[in-house]
Parts: C-alpha cells; structure tokens; sequence
C-alpha cells in the first residue's frame, strides 16, 4: 500500500504566452524541476506540472500588435518559444496544460456551470480601475502617482505602467462570503502559505475584507465562454487558476484521467513568484471550496529577480533569455547558480560577474576538480580499479558522518521548499572532501610502497574520497542532472548499483556501496574553467 507521503504533485504558475519566457520564468521553472526531481529521487511518485495562459487581453492585444489572431499567436510563441526552453533549462515536467487545450476548456465550463447551479454566481455591475498587464482590477492601494510621461496617471505597482478604468456588466463570484474561512484556514494550517513574509500579508489582505470577484468579460472574446451566457468569456484568472485541476483530469470523463486526479489532488504545493501569491492564496482556496474540492498543501510564493531594483518583466522589457546565460555556462551551471545564490523566497538580482567567479570557485575548482583528481589517482596508482580499503581513521569516518549529516539537512531543507539550504548542505560535503584530500596528501602516501597497495593507506583515502563523490552525484543529481550523470559515469557505479535516478537519497550517505574492483575513468571534465570577464 502506498503511504501518504509517497505522492508529490507540484506546479508552476502557467506563464502568458504574450511574449517569450525570460529569467524570472526560468527562475520557478528550475526551482519547480529541482524539486520534482529532488522527490523523485527519493522514490515518491511525482507529477511536475507547467504550461502557458492563453487567454484574455493581454494575449489578445499582442496578436492585434503583430497581425495574427490570438490562437496563431499563442501556437507559435508555445512552438517557438515556451516549450524550448523546458529542454533548454532541462527541465523534466510530467505533463505541459495550455488554456487553449479542449481537456481544460470542458471542464472549465463544467466547474463554473456547477458554481452557477449552486447559487454562488450572481449577475451584476462593476466600475474600476483595470491592469491589463496584471489581468486584475486593482484597489486603490495597489496604485502609485505616475511622473514623467505618466505624470497625472494611476499606475500599477507591479507594471508603472497606466491602469484603464473598466466599467461593465459582469457574473460575479461571492468571493467576499469566504473571509472567515479562509482565515480559519491559514490560522490552522500555517503551512498553506509560505514563506512567512506572504502569509503575513495575505492575512493581512484577507482581514480587510474581500469584494466579491468578477468572473467574466463582455467587451471582447478572446476566452471560454460562459455557458449559460455566451456573450460573455470567462475572466482571464478564473480560467487560468482551473489549469492545477483541469491538467490531471478533473471534470474530464476519461477514466485515465480521473484516476490521475484522483491520485495527485490535492496539489502538494503551487510554486508562485510573489506578484501572483493573492490569486493564489485567496482568490483559488475559495473556488475550491466553493466546489467542495481538497485544498492545496502550500502555495510558495518566491522573490523576484530584479533590474536595476524592479521586477524583471516582459511588460517593461527587461528580460534576459535564458540561453544567454546558458549558452555559455550550460543549463546545470544555470541551475546551480540561481538556486544557490538567491536565498529562496527572497529577491536577488543576476550579474555575469558574479556567476563566472561562483561557476569557477565552486563549480570547475570545488565539485569538478575533486572528480578529475580522484578519477586521474585511481588510474595512476590502481589502474582504474577501485582497492582494497584499509583499517578507517577518526578523518575517514569524519567524511562519512559530513555525508550522513548533509543528506539529513539537504532532506529538511527540501521539506521547507529551500533548494538553496539543500545545496548548501550538500556543499559541505564538497567542502569536506576537499579539505580531506589536501589534507591525507595522496600523492605523498602514493611514494610509499608499504602503504599503496590493496588495504594501504592510499586505497583507504581513494575509496573514501570515491564514496563520498558517489553521495555528491545523488544528491546532486535533482540540481545538476547532467554532471552528476558524467559523474556517476566515471565512477563505474552503474555496473554495481543500478541507475542513478534509482539511488534513493536517504541512503545516499552510507558508505561502503561501491564494491572493489569497480572500474573508475577519467570521463570528460564535468566544469571546464571558463575566462572570467575582465575587470572594469
Ligand atoms: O502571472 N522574478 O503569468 P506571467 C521571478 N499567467 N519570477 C518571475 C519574474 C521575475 N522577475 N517574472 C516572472 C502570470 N516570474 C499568469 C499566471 S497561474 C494560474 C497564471 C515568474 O507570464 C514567477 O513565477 O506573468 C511569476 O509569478 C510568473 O513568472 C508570472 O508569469
Ligand atoms: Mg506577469
């Protein structure tokens, strides 16, 4: 029987398809594969979710701008655009939901059919000012003066850029009825909503009292149309927050699909970047409590990636490609980096100066150089077969114990959704081993025949040092699936332990695994070192 934690269902928010993604997307897409991985690795079953936002007026208006209807331009940024850069950041996501997928419209109108036949959609009018980069009506509080060229306007503070008063007939959502519910909920589970930063301030948002929602447009008709009303297309949101459910096969008639929801809901935890955390910690419990459905275990809202102290956008233009930076370092480094430099769930900014010196410190002299030392004294002083270990010292079990120490941390800290606390465990690992190997000096022992051969000395420091890069290459693995590939390669671990992605991490620790005699070479060098830029 499976237990109850051996299911693990995450998202990524759906991304507008109204231009291509930049680092930022990349940014949870990365974190979202890194845990996914990170919990496949442990043997759970995982279903990774991503996909593209279709619909509404900011899609909409980008195809008017470029002359093709709202569907070719969805199709072709999703061709040419969204679904590259999985394979560019090398993330392995189990499915990909676009709005515009049949599977999700049907049961979209379904869910709201069914809210609407329970009472708790009603008909009525709405006047405010609207961001159509946000897709949201905003409150007063959620706008800034604009100066410049926006002087004497209202901007979002999100976009700076002017918001549109909006005034229509619309359906609305008794979204204001579930105040108390909601606070009950983050009150009894303060794990709903994290980090604490966020849980803070939706509570506080919450206990100012919500307005009901507008759930549908009548001015255009780029959407899912309501089915009682067809003249008007659902709100944007509404549609898209659906896609958590739709994707696994809610509403779907399809046996394969239903068993898949049944299977996966309720989500372990809906990976956000902050600008987007109310209509997830709100806006999406109360529809799903509104249809009688489990919540959500987490909704985690990171930091942003900043320019020149603003959120990255593709509304202001700022983005950076992600294979501008991959080109040149290769995904796993661009992984690395904006996990581990970045104190998840805070916001931090990208410099090319900074990555090259973490790339070279860490990544060629710290983690790499450690595998190409041991793999090249293997080959010198044991043919490449792994020896004969001698009687362990108080320093041989001292690595042992880092190892055993890092796996529980890096554990913990995958529990708490911080990618950069497991990566700082795993390195002490690296670290230690390094510090090991100056330490026994190898090469000193190595001119000594009595101590390097079978049960010498020099067997006894290679093996440890082969053990602990054997842990590194699992609990790597979730980061930097391609080094650690290279690396569980060289070690010859294949041939005695079975696939990489089969090393459950909880035993990744342990000492001992790999057996005498297992052939060690010299595979190419996982981190080449890379010309740092000149210094201005
Ligand atoms: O909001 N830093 O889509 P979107 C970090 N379609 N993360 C960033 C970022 C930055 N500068 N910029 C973007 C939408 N992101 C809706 C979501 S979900 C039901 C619908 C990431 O294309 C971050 O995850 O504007 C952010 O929340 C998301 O992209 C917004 O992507
Ligand atoms: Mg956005």
């Amino acid at each position: 029987m499976a237990t109850a934690h051996s299911s693990f269902y995450l998202t990524t928010p759906i991304y507008y398809v109204n231009d291509a993604p930049h680092i930022g997307h990349a940014y949870t897409t990365v974190a979202a594969d890194v845990m996914t991985r990170w919990h496949r690795q442990r043997q759970e079953d995982v279903w990774f979710l991503t996909g593209t936002d279709e619909h509404g007026q900011k899609v909409m208006r980008t195809a008017e701008a470029n002359g093709v209807t709202p569907q070719q331009w969805a199709d072709r940024l999703v061709k040419e655009a969204w679904l590259p850069v999985l394979d560019t950041l090398d993330a392995r996501n189990d499915d990909f939901i676009r709005t515009t997928d049949t599977r999700h419209e049907t049961a979209v109108q379904r869910f709201i059919s069914q809210l609407h036949d329970q009472g708790d959609i009603y008909e009525g009018s709405y006047e405010g000012p609207y961001c159509v980069g946000c897709e949201e009506y905003k409150l007063p509080a959620d706008l800034i003066d604009g100066t410049g060229e926006y002087e004497g306007e209202k901007l979002c503070s999100i976009h700076s850029r002017p918001v549109e008063m909006l005034a229509e007939q619309n359906y609305f959502f008794n979204l204001s009825t579930y105040g108390e519910r909601l606070l009950a909920l983050y009150e009894e589970h303060p794990e709903f909503v994290q980090p604490a930063s966020a849980r803070n301030e939706v509570i506080g948002f919450v206990k100012q009292g919500l307005q009901d929602l507008s759930i549908s447009r009548s001015t255009f008709d780029w959407g899912v149309p309501v089915p009682w009303d067809t003249k008007h297309v659902m709100y944007v949101w509404f549609d898209a927050l659906l896609n958590y459910v739709t994707a696994l096969g809610w509403g779907d008639d399809n046996a394969e699909a239903q068993a898949r929801f049944e299977k996966f809901w309720p989500a372990s935890v809906h990976l956000v970047g902050k600008d987007i955390l109310r209509f997830h910690a709100v806006i999406w419990p109360a529809m799903l409590m509104a249809a009688k459905l489990p919540l959500p275990t987490t909704v985690f809202a990171h930091g942003w990636l900043l320019v020149g102290g603003e959120k990255m956008s593709k509304t202001k233009l700022t983005g950076i490609a992600p294979s501008t930076i991959i080109d040149h370092f290769g995904s796993d480094a661009f992984r690395y980096y904006f996990m581990r430099a970045i104190q998840f769930g805070q916001d931090g900014s990208f410099s090319w100066e900074d990555m090259s010196a973490q790339y070279n410190a860490a990544l060629a002299n710290g983690w790499g150089n450690l595998a190409s030392r041991l793999a090249a004294m293997v080959n010198k002083y044991y043919d490449g077969q792994l020896p004969q270990a001698g009687e362990l010292t108080d320093a041989d079990r001292h690595v042992e114990q880092v190892a055993l120490q890092a796996v529980t941390d890096a554990e913990a800290a995958i529990d708490a959704i911080s990618p950069t606390r497991a990566i700082d465990a795993t390195w002490t690992l690296v670290d230690a081993l390094n510090m090991y190997i100056t330490e026994q000096e190898p090469w000193k022992v190595a001119k000594d025949p009595e101590q390097s051969g079978q049960g010498g000395r020099l067997a006894t420091i290679l093996v440890t040092a082969a053990e602990g890069l054997r842990a590194l290459a699992v609990l790597l693995n979730p980061v930097m699936p391609q080094a650690s590939a290279a690396l569980w390669d060289s070690l010859g671990a294949q041939a005695h332990l079975g696939a990489l992605d089969a090393q459950p991490v909880a035993d990744a620790g342990r000492f001992g695994q790999l057996p005498v005699g297992t052939v060690i070479t010299k595979g190419a060098v996982l981190f080449p070192r890379l010309e740092e830029p000149e210094a201005k």
